[in-house]
């Protein structure tokens, strides 16, 4: 692989020329959850230290980016998407030396690198905020999104709109000292920055951009990143949940007026300059049309992101309704590959595959059968087989490659850490209602973000080898550990790790029927078979 700008011409066996194309489009990209990935030192904590013992492992797998999930100083409200300083490195993970010695084993192994950009919002505990909330007179008042209240016909304190944050409750946050409320779309912890402020956006760019690209890093994969450019209205959104004082407002807030903007700005200060490669998570944006102008090559803006109707599938809706678990049949799973991997022919756009990542439950068990053995091989080989067959830039999520599953159903709510899950847990007990508290416990038991974030198991060892026998895991270890980990499926014919190890060189010699083909799905209304060719471009 060349350095990251060079472009290659793809051949296949075939002789079949796709074209100079960029090195990311072949690229298989790999995520990493530090928290969960490898501890080094026995604190159950995973670590930097812990992924670079474990390069090797990535690079005979087949991986060619590394891609970790936050790694910064952090109160760790939400695992570190809530980043007090975007310069240090959260002190349980290890030191900036460890980011640059682990970005240097990549790069001596001809991999890549990516960092995850975080800059929809920051932690409460960040400079910047701790300066906004002082005085309303703060030069760095307006980094922040402040309104003040309003009051109903009683005298009664509201904030300024009805908008419902991701994690239950209010967008809003009422601050004493200032006698103002700041907006989060995500936790109170998370205050949204406002991009709509120059010195603000700079200061972004600087900061926690070129900082790290100056160090040597690859790219980022870019949290939230369609929800820079909020409407300045700021109104209330129709209700749609009479059962709550909160509603969903996505179109306030997500791709808003200014969007394409921002993000054209952030790719020719920052991304270009350093040939960096960017993917941005795109929620919220279901329609093609609207995609398309993220992705275009000539809009200049991301190179890629991931768009999660298909990872979203069984979900409610994003909002309050969103661990109440909907069935789907397989044909809504095939409708949805297809538009998304179709998207983009006769463009010069591109996309992703993933079926996996930190924000969900594992591929296995929401779309696989894991009743026995035997049906959760051949689930997980399945998957494999589609996830790296697919046009598009191809994400792993760890512990993927060995068909790591959920959580066992017996495992009480004390083992979700996760705040999305605590907090809608706790908002189903305060309805009182019985038969929502049971509901939102079996969609957390198939969908919470709990299943992927446990430790990673690589061998029969206590503790499955994430740590050293006898340490306390920040995670509870599965119980399954001793019959799915790495030790036990590395060089056994039959494995799902193995099959893996051989679909990924398939994949890069026939990158013109995969990665860069003409998606066709046969049979589209079949609901026990996926079936589905490829074309050559
Ligand atoms: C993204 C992250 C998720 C996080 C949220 C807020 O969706 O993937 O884990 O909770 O942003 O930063
Ligand atoms: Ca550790």
């Amino acid at each position: 692989m060349g350095s990251i700008g060079d472009f290659h011409a793809v051949t296949d066996a075939s002789k079949c020329l796709v074209g100079k194309v960029p090195w990311w489009k072949d690229a298989v990209f790999y995520q990493i959850y530090p928290a969960s990935f490898k501890d080094s030192n026995g604190d159950g904590w995973g670590d930097i230290p812990g992924v670079l013992s474990r390069i090797d492992y990535l690079h005979e797998l087949g991986v060619d980016v590394v891609w970790l999930s936050p790694i910064f100083e952090s109160p760790q409200a939400d695992m570190g998407y809530d980043v007090s300083d975007y310069q240090k490195i959260y002190a349980p993970y290890g030191t900036i030396e460890d980011v640059d010695a682990l970005t240097s084993a990549c790069h001596e192994r001809g991999m890549k690198l990516i960092l995850d950009l975080v800059v929809n919002h920051t932690s409460i505990e960040h400079e910047w905020f701790k300066e906004s909330r002082s005085s309303k007179d703060n030069p760095k008042r307006d980094w922040y999104i402040w309104k003040p209240a309003r009051y109903d016909g009683n005298g009664q304190r509201l904030p300024p709109t009805n908008w419902r944050s991701y994690f239950a409750g209010p967008t809003w946050t009422w601050d004493e000292l200032t006698e103002e409320y700041y907006l989060h779309l995500y936790a109170p912890e998370q205050p949204d920055l406002n991009w709509d402020n120059a010195d603000c956006r700079k200061a972004i760019y600087e900061n926690t951009m070129r900082f790290w690209l100056d160090r040597g890093i690859d790219g980022f994969r870019i949290d939230t990143v369609n929800k820079y450019s909020k409407r300045t209205d700021f109104v209330d959104a129709p209700v749609s949940d009479p059962t709550s004082a909160h509603q969903p407002a996505p179109e306030m807030w997500c791709n808003g007026p200014r969007i394409h903007e921002f993000i054209r700005e952030m790719r020719q200060e920052v991304l270009e300059p350093y040939n960096a490669v960017s993917v941005g998570e795109l929620s919220n944006t279901p329609h093609p049309a609207q995609v398309l102008p993220y992705v275009s090559a000539a809009a200049k803006e991301l190179d890629m992101v991931f768009e999660f109707s298909m990872i979203r599938l069984g979900t409610g809706d994003g909002f309050g309704a969103k661990y109440i678990y909907q069935p789907f049949p397989l044909s809504r799973l095939k409708a949805l590959t297809s538009t998304w991997q179709t998207f983009v022919e006769g463009t010069d756009g591109w996309t992703t595959v993933f079926c996996e990542n930190h924000d969900n439950g594992r591929a296995v068990s929401r779309f696989g059968d894991t009743s026995s053995p035997e049906l959760w091989r051949r689930s997980a080989k399945t998957l494999a087989l589609w996830q790296t067959t697919l046009t598009g830039s191809l994400f792993l999520y760890q512990g993927q490659e060995i068909g790591m599953v959920n959580m066992p159903t017996t495992w009480g709510i004390d083992e979700y850490k996760d705040i999305e899950s605590s907090r809608f847990f706790l908002e189903a007990v305060k309805s009182g209602d019985a038969s929502r508290v049971e509901a939102i416990v079996g969609g957390l038991q198939i969908l919470a973000r709990d299943h992927s974030r446990i430790p990673f198991q690589w061998d029969t060892s206590p503790n499955a080898g994430f740590t050293v026998p006898g340490a306390h895991p920040w995670m509870r270890v599965h119980d399954n550990y001793r019959d799915i980990n790495v030790a036990r499926q590395s060089g056994d014919a039959s494995s799902i790790l193995e099959f893996y190890r051989t679909l990924l060189p398939l994949r890069r010699k026939y990158r013109h029927l995969f990665t860069h083909g003409l998606f066709r799905l046969l049979d589209p209304m079949n609901e026990a078979l996926f079936v589905y060719m490829f074309q050559s471009r």
